[in-house]
């Protein structure tokens, strides 16, 4: 893989990782819907060269951590990303969880279910309406993560689901190592935020890169990737990975010709006209993607 490294906390990660949410059964719950698939999606992108991975409690919940568990520890080379502030419930419902007393049982849930001593980064999971930030306060939150982050639970912390008034209000209580926020092709809100945060060389980690539940489709993006004799979520994520040096990726996948796919967009050069068409497709609104 071609894609770079870039610092998460005090690692050069590959830009290109994964994202484990999809290995989780359908409606992220429960056991995934083919183990030996799954063992082999993790397998062949830590062999391939993917050295960050990211993954909650709230995947299952737990199944994913188990099987991060069962099929990678102890993790040698890899730095394991994940998040706290959310629950699901019996319904598969997914809920906030942003009490400190929940936030302080989530991070020791995550040292059992990862079987680590340390976890290596912990998003707090912010609670906005459809993935957006509010803009509340995360003092008290951010502070009891940062609490145990002195105790050495928690080696770096990041936010989800955040603003830039939040990350500026956690950067006066510990340092923020990543921002993971929804951002692709067809969701650019967050374009001067990634600026901001790569003056200050915190990553930006764009979640639904492909699109999320239902993948990108665009007749733009079709076109170009027909042009590059690529497929069009190759084309996405050479995009990201073209969009800022602090973009690391977590394109998420179930399947192995996917992962062989998505890690191969890191040998895909996007010339300048591709990128200025693919620029064009927000704002000429062709793109479809809901969730
Ligand atoms: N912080 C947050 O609030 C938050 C929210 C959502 C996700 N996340 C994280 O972000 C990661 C990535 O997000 P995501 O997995 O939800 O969305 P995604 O990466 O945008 O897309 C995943 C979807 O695309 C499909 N897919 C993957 N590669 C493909 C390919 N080459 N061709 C066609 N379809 C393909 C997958 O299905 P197959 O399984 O069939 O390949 C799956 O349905 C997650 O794994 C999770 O770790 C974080």
């Amino acid at each position: 893989m071609s894609a770079g490294t870039y610092v998460l906390g005090d690692v050069a990660v590959n830009r290109m990782g994964y994202g484990a949410m999809q290995l989780a059964g359908p409606g992220v719950w429960g056991p995934p819907k083919d183990r030996a698939a799954a063992e082999a999606v993790l397998r062949e992108a830590v062999a391939s060269g993917v050295d960050h991975i990211d993954t909650s409690d709230f995947y299952g919940p737990y199944t994913v951590n188990a099987l991060l568990r069962e099929v990678l520890h102890p993790y040698a080379g890899l730095t394991v990303v994940t998040k706290v502030g959310g629950r699901r419930g019996e319904d598969k419902s997914w809920l906030p969880a942003q009490s400190v007393a929940e936030l302080q049982s989530a991070v020791e849930d995550n040292l059992r279910n990862l079987k680590v001593d340390t976890l290596d980064v912990v998003n707090l999971r912010l609670w906005g309406a459809n993935y957006k930030p509010n803009e509340e306060s995360i003092a008290e939150r951010f502070s009891a993560l940062a609490e145990l982050r002195a105790q050495g639970k928690i080696k770096h912390l990041g936010l989800s689901n955040t603003s830039r008034a939040q990350v500026e209000e956690a950067l006066t209580i510990a340092p923020v190592v990543c921002v993971q926020n929804e951002y692709n092709l067809a969701h650019r809100e967050d374009d001067a935020f990634i600026d901001w945060l790569a003056g200050k060389g915190i990553a930006y980690v764009p979640f639904f890169p492909l699109g999320g539940f239902s993948p990108l489709q665009s007749s733009e993006l079709s076109a170009v990737a027909a042009e590059l004799g690529a497929t069009p979520m190759q084309v996405a994520l050479a995009w990201l990975l073209h969009r800022s040096p602090n973009v690391l990726l977590i394109p998420g996948t179930s399947s192995v010709g996917h992962l062989r796919e998505n890690l191969a967009a890191t040998e895909l050069v996007l010339p300048q006209d591709a990128l200025r068409r693919l620029d064009g497709i927000e704002s000429k609104g062709s793109i479809l993607n809901a969730h």
